[in-house]
């Protein structure tokens, strides 16, 4: 599906970064497209990163934690993005009969 981008208002530099970025804008040219994204499935989303459109975070308990704030308003304890973490690691399949793993390590968790 598609999605907005910063459902949640806050501040800071990824906002003002945003603001420029027409995300699905430029394909349809529809204004309600400005800043959103296509949602990607998070198949193997454990050996994917950088994370977003533009690779902007780097760790899976990164882009978790953005997403805990600016999709949903919430702000998560690192507890709790451990287990949305280590659940998100259990998608992570094999290819040709082996594990995929990410290229650089993610040291995050
Ligand atoms: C706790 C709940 C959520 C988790 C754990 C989560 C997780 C993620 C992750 C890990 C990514 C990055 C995937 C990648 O780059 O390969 C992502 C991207 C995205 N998610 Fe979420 N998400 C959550 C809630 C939501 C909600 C509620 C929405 C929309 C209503 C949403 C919309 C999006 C969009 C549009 C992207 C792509 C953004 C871009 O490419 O810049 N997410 N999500």
């Amino acid at each position: 599906m598609f999605q907005k981008f910063g459902i949640v208002p806050t501040d800071g530099p990824p906002r003002d970064r945003d603001a420029d970025d027409p995300g699905r804008l430029a394909i349809t040219g529809r204004a309600r497209d400005q800043g959103v994204f296509r949602v990607p499935s998070l198949r193997n989303v454990g050996v994917t990163g950088p994370y977003y459109h533009d690779g902007r975070i780097e760790t899976l308990a990164g882009a978790v934690d953005l997403m805990a704030r600016r999709q949903l308003g919430k702000v998560l304890v690192s507890k709790e993005v451990d287990l949305i973490v280590q659940f998100l690691h259990t998608l992570t399949g094999t290819y040709q009969g082996k594990w995929l793993m990410r290229a650089k390590e993610d040291t995050s968790s």
